[in-house]
């Protein structure tokens, strides 16, 4: 076993434990992307007879949800998701997010969208009090990327396009440096209106709901600053 890894991987650990307080008996749940929601679903399989099944974030979500014996639901076939648990890249003291660090912020976005409550999960290295370090992950139909590109530059972003990447559905993705973001939900609407933008990474206009942060005194329950 390597030690390092695992130490490192502990708060990540203890969040997805302390978010299966979270899981509603009898109901489907929703289930993000990424490494701090796989130890989530890791840990959901042993609840997997207590639940209605699951709508998955990504088609690797969809894959190890299967793994563990959680059947995925198509979310059009779903009538109420009462809870949603996926991380986040950054998380500001309104709980707006960054997503997309695995390139799953669509089905994110519209699982997030769905949910009655989103529980985010993370270590405490992703919290921030001004979001923007993090790469702004822009999902774009790809023969509009040039277009978006110089339109994010315009609002004084540097866009990368992530190199041999395609998303779940067919797009690409623009990682947008150097942004620091002082009002997420003007520039989450901002950015949605350019043509040719899927999906921006932001999550300020329907922000998390509660987030589970662990470090090492443990895992601290967050709500958005009133
Ligand atoms: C996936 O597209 C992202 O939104 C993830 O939720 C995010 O990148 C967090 O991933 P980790 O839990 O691996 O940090």
């Amino acid at each position: 076993m390597n030690i390092f890894k695992s130490s490192a991987d502990a708060p990540k650990r203890a969040v997805a434990e302390a978010a299966l307080a979270h899981v509603q008996r009898g109901a489907v749940i929703g289930v993000g992307t990424g490494s701090t929601a796989n130890f989530f679903i890791d840990m959901l399989g042993d609840l997997r007879n207590q639940i209605a099944g699951a709508v998955a974030s990504s088609e690797a979500t969809a894959q190890r949800l299967k793994t563990v014996g959680i059947e995925v639901l198509d979310l059009n076939s779903v009538n109420e998701l009462p809870v949603y648990v996926d991380g986040a890249d950054e998380i500001n003291p309104d709980l707006h997010l960054i997503k997309g660090g695995g390139g799953a912020l669509t089905r994110e976005k519209v699982v997030a969208a769905v949910a009655r409550q989103f529980v985010c999960i993370a270590d405490e290295s992703k919290c921030v009090d001004i979001l923007g370090r993090f790469p702004l992950p822009v999902e774009v139909i790809p023969m509009a990327r040039a277009h978006v590109a110089r339109e994010l530059v315009r609002l004084g972003g540097a866009p990368d396009l992530r190199i041999g990447f395609t998303t779940d559905n067919g797009n690409s993705i623009l990682d947008v440096h150097g942004l620091e973001i002082l009002n997420p939900i003007e520039m989450e609407r901002e950015i949605n209106q350019i043509a040719g933008v899927v999906t921006v990474g932001l999550f300020a206009r329907r922000p998390a709901d509660v987030a589970l942060i662990g470090g090492p005194d443990g895992v601290r329950r967050v709500t958005a600053r009133p």
